[in-house]
């Protein structure tokens, strides 16, 4: 076999393919770096194909010091040559050149199909401990700033609406969780794919006695597949990794639009360090959260990889169809792009410098309304009744143009008897906020619980 002609099929056909097919079939531009997988699970496939007596000893020990040298010549920067339809062709050519004809053997009872499945899930249980890795920095650099935040005070705000005061802790530690959450799905993608496939050959199994449980033990899978035609069609394992890179990107896609939005000269919490930001060609005045935008204009991409995959498997029938080649393609396109945006959005969050005194000052007296309302509660009104005194109140100091906390006393006592001289103390912030020490909830006693146990869960994992 010449390099230039080098396949792992065709011999039934007469002609050889179309140039056509050959570019639209041809998958090493995305496939090639599953190489160290493939490298991998072929010395593993050789060493069980040597110790079930399928080849001698000597054949399998050639094979596995062939496949080390082609894995050395891969590292060195071995590149495909126009033949190459993938890297398990590549792979096998490059064999042949390293080992001679004993390289023919190495296929023995074994097809693309329990090849690929085996190598894609390798890669993508090294893949999810990456991104949770670059998960975990983000999470650390919010930690680190909500930490400074103790003391501060926001608006939280429903419908984009001001709501109600919380600390500035409370508020950016609302974007860690669902991150902590994410790498609970990461860690469920890892054991989805870490299901040995290798062994089911084409679609029936293999027909040579090979040991898959020391396949499973040498490679680090957790079990085998129980089913063949299942375990070279299954692609949950992708579906599952993409909808976990999906939700990952939903998250910093709404932490970033928080960030962009308080970074508004109409809000002006939030000041973007110069590592992580932008000018403008023309106005010079700017200075543009360009980190923040792009991830949230990825957030789209990863969430289109996650569809497109879903809808490749959808109708496929059972065992393997070519569409699954595209996998891989939505895969590393998810990823790749997590692995640039995660550690961006981390130096970005980590540069960012709060104004705690805009902070506050956004806090208006009408957001302790419902505080207003607790107050008469405590007091004997029923919630519904105290909720109607208090609009009254909101809609006096509205027309009158000020404050809630400015009305005179007789606009409180006229509104509601149970009104006290004290009432207007339940309109403070600090008030509002150390009601609300609950578990979970923005009181200083509860949000110092929630940081030990977000440091804890950074450790933890
Ligand atoms: N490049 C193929 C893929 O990624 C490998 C499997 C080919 N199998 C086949 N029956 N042609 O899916």
């Amino acid at each position: 076999m010449s390099t230039d002609t080098h396949k792992l099929w065709g011999g039934r056909f007469a002609g050889g393919p179309s140039p056509l097919l050959d570019a639209l079939n041809r998958s090493i531009g995305t496939d090639f770096r599953l190489w160290p997988h493939d490298v991998r699970l072929s010395k593993a496939w050789a060493r069980a194909l040597g110790e079930g007596g399928v080849l001698t000893i000597a054949e399998a020990v050639a094979l596995q010091h062939g496949l080390d040298r082609v894995g050395a010549r891969l590292a060195e920067g071995a590149l495909p040559v126009a033949t190459d339809e993938d890297i398990h062709t590549m792979i096998d050519r490059l064999l042949h050149e390293e080992a001679g004809s004993v390289a023919s053997k190495l296929h023995t009872g074994r097809s693309r199909n329990d090849q690929v499945a085996t190598a894609s899930r390798l890669w993508t249980m090294e893949a999810c401990h990456q991104l949770d890795d670059a998960v975990r920095v983000l999470q650390a650099a919010l930690l680190t700033q909500a930490e400074t935040l103790v003391d501060t005070i926001l608006p939280a705000y429903t419908h984009l609406q001001r709501a109600q005061p919380v600390s500035g802790t409370h508020w950016l530690l609302a974007h860690f969780w669902p991150l902590t959450r994410d790498r609970t799905r990461l860690a469920a993608a890892a054991r989805c794919a870490g299901v040995l496939p290798l062994g089911s050959g084409a679609i029936a199994g293999s027909a040579f006695p090979v040991s898959r449980e020391s396949l499973r033990e040498s490679l680090g899978f957790t079990s085998i597949s129980p089913n063949s035609i299942d375990a070279t069609g299954d692609r949950d394992f992708v579906a599952e990794t993409l909808f976990a890179c999906a939700m990952i990107a939903a998250h910093c896609s709404r932490l970033a639009e928080d960030m962009i939005v308080y970074g508004t000269s109409e809000f002006g919490f939030v000041k973007f360090g110069d590592g992580f930001s932008t000018g403008s060609s023309m106005m010079p005045q700017k200075r543009n959260p360009d980190v923040f935008e792009l991830a949230r204009g990825s957030g789209a991409r990863v969430l289109g990889d996650l569809v497109s995959l879903m809808g490749a498997i959808k109708g496929l029938p059972s065992g393997y169809s070519k569409d699954l080649q595209d996998d891989k393609r939505a895969m590393f396109n998810a990823i790749d792009m997590l692995l640039l945006v995660l550690p961006a959005v981390a130096g970005a969050v980590a540069e960012l410098r709060f104004d705690t005194k805009r902070m506050r000052a956004a806090v208006s007296s009408a957001m302790m309304a419902t505080d207003l309302a607790d107050y008469l509660v405590r007091r004997g009104a029923t919630f519904r009744e105290a909720h109607g005194a208090v609009g009254v109140l909101v809609r006096a100091a509205e027309e009158a143009g000020i404050e809630l906390d400015a009305l005179p006393a007789e606009r409180f006592a006229a509104a509601h008897a149970l009104f006290g001289e004290d009432a207007r103390a339940a309109l403070s912030a600090e008030a509002s906020i150390a009601a609300r020490d609950i578990a979970g909830g923005t009181g200083p006693n509860a949000v110092a619980a929630q940081l030990v146990q977000a440091r804890q869960s950074l450790q933890a994992m």
